[in-house]
């Protein structure tokens, strides 16, 4: 979202608009632009559907250091699946106590890192993890605070490829687990501490019904674990919530209206809940709030296609190739008093795979011209690739109306681009 035309000129923001057309005119090689303060209020708008929510921000989706910074300073944690993601999140501002360490194959290097740091909370995914973790804990004569992702069996209804709390996902624990875990805890007393319950059913949710399923049909297990003495302090409900891909813009975004709902939801399905509610949103908080935008190189008309070759493509949002996902895609310059035309917009990657958007009708564009791939602020730039060595795209981040780059500029550079107050 974000997007809309003002004078035939493409820009980009929520409150306050920044030039896509400024910047491409300057830059010809790809680029990401990101729009902070839209991050930034809808976390804040989150944590009013919802007081005392306490989300962790899951920086798979978008892992650049200016947002990192923006969330830690806005008081968010941060949900993490790495050693590299432990080590990026404390350098750029968060505290381990605002870590939570989720994914099903934590390897010894990245416990050890965990457990040494004494983050928040580890979200254990097998009884292996958890007897691996105790292991390690009693060697390094520590107790980390760790949680149970259980894995409810509910279908929430997305595409397989992030659907992850139905049985046959390989995610979190079943009911049929419980047994043996707790075997685990009774024979290792006083080496971990069970604190809590974590689930994460899915990404890029429409609906929010199977979360509060997921919720209703974990929430017995958290009291059962309590009343078997475990200081049972948190619930944490995943991430998961979605974004209009497919829509038109609108101003607010409909972001907003589905966080308001999901407040409601929570409210509903926790009713009488009074430990810490902790969440894990990704997609939600940044994915409208970036745009990549790529250079039309040629056009390629064949008797069977035309083809929009543009420089940037899968190495740079990976997710139209990976998960059929579809992105709006929009001229830079309207150029609505062109013909209409019905283009494949393709990247210069090697594989014929390397398609942002098929069959899309578009004004008429010539090469030189600017494309942008509306909604890649989430699962974009943490997904690109090296692949082909292409180089990666520059970053922009729009805050408070200034431009910057993540590049260290130097002052030429800086001149050149005059990216502060386009
Ligand atoms: N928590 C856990 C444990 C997760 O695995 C994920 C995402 C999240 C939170 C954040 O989910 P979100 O709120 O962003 O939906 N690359 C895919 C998405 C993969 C999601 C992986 N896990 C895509 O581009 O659609």
């Amino acid at each position: 979202m974000g997007l809309k035309y003002q004078d035939g000129s493409l820009v980009f923001g929520e409150t306050n608009f920044v030039s896509l057309e400024k910047i491409a005119q300057k830059k010809s090689d790809p680029f990401y632009v990101y729009d902070l303060d839209g991050m930034k209020s809808r976390l804040h708008y989150l944590k009013k559907s919802f007081p005392g929510i306490s989300p962790h921000y899951a920086m798979k989706a978008n892992s650049a250091d200016r947002i990192l910074k923006m969330f830690a300073q806005e008081g968010s944690g941060v949900d993490v699946v790495s050693g590299g993601e432990i080590r990026h999140a404390l350098k750029t501002g968060f505290k381990a106590k605002d870590i939570i360490f989720s994914g099903v194959g934590k390897s010894r290097t990245e416990l050890e890192l965990a457990i040494g740091e004494e983050i928040k909370q580890i979200n254990v995914e097998s009884p292996q993890e958890l007897l691996r973790i105790i292991a390690m804990s009693k060697a390094m004569n520590k107790k980390p605070k760790v949680a149970f992702r259980i894995n409810p069996d509910v279908d929430a209804k997305t595409h397989p490829y992030i659907t992850t709390g139905f049985r046959e996902n390989k995610f979190g624990m079943g009911e049929h687990f419980v047994p043996e875990l707790r075997a685990i805890l009774t024979s290792n007393p006083n080496t971990v501490d069970l604190c809590g319950l974590t689930l994460h059913i899915g990404s890029q949710l429409q609906d929010i019904l199977p979360i509060k399923d997921a919720i209703q049909k974990t929430l017995p297990l958290f009291y059962q674990f309590k009343q078997e003495g475990h200081q049972m302090r948190t619930f944490d409900v995943g991430g998961g919530l979605g974004i209009p891909y497919n829509e038109e813009h609108t101003f607010p975004s409909k972001d907003y209206a589905l966080l308001n709902g999901y407040g409601k939801m929570l409210q509903e399905a926790l009713q009488g809940f009074t430990g810490e509610v902790l969440c894990e949103p990704g997609r939600i908080l940044v994915g409208s709030c970036g745009v990549l935008v790529g250079e039309v190189q040629y056009i390629k008309e064949t008797p069977f296609r035309s083809f929009l070759i543009v420089n940037t493509g899968i190495h740079h949002m990976m997710r139209p190739a990976l998960y059929q996902a579809y992105h709006r895609i929009l001229p830079v310059r309207s150029n609505d008093n062109r013909e209409q035309r019905i283009y494949d917009i393709v990247g210069p990657i090697c594989e014929s795979s390397d398609v942002l958007g098929r069959e899309r009708t578009l004004y008429e564009i010539k090469p030189g011209e600017h494309i942008a791939i509306a909604d890649s602020g989430a699962y974009g730039y943490s997904m690109a690739s090296y692949y082909n060595e292409h180089d990666f795209p520059e970053q922009f981040f729009w805050e408070n109306q200034h431009l910057d780059s993540d590049k260290p500029m130097d002052l030429k550079s800086e001149k050149e681009f005059q990216v502060r107050n386009l």
